[in-house]
């Protein structure tokens, strides 16, 4: 399978999931959109750099049980991979922390994957210091 380019966030989406659902506005969706919909939370710090957490569930838990989890999520910048897990183990609930080096204005997207509900994608961008 050949990676899937989308064009609305010009990012090379992971095969695995081709296209993903992408939800505009996560606080007005439908229970199930907000269940998988991923969110990137962006802290900067002092010395100019940045914890970016990526979190599934946070709009609204997911079941994560046995026979119902994410089974792996990555985290882009610019459409290149900054954090990837995969094989995630059955009820866990999804969430990283990853301190990088990235510039204002950057371009962040998360990509999350429900082994029953298939692909999500959120974004957000790194705002200036
Ligand atoms: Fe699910």
């Amino acid at each position: 399978m050949s990676p899937y380019t989308d064009t609305t966030t010009t990012t090379t989406v992971p095969a695995e999931i081709t296209p993903p659902t992408h939800v505009e506005n996560p606080t007005e969706a439908t229970a199930y959109e907000a269940k998988h919909t991923p969110h990137i939370d962006i802290e900067l710090t002092d010395k100019g750099t940045t914890f970016v957490t990526m979190q599934v569930g946070y709009y609204e838990s997911h079941p994560n049980e046995l026979g119902h989890f994410f089974d792996w999520m990555e985290l882009q910048a610019q459409g290149q991979s900054i954090a990837r897990f995969s094989g995630m183990p059955a009820a866990l609930s999804p969430r990283f922390t990853a301190e990088v080096n990235l510039a204002p204005e950057t371009k962040l997207t998360a990509y999350a994957h429900c082994n029953l509900h298939g692909g999500w994608t959120a974004t957000a961008v790194i705002p200036a210091q």
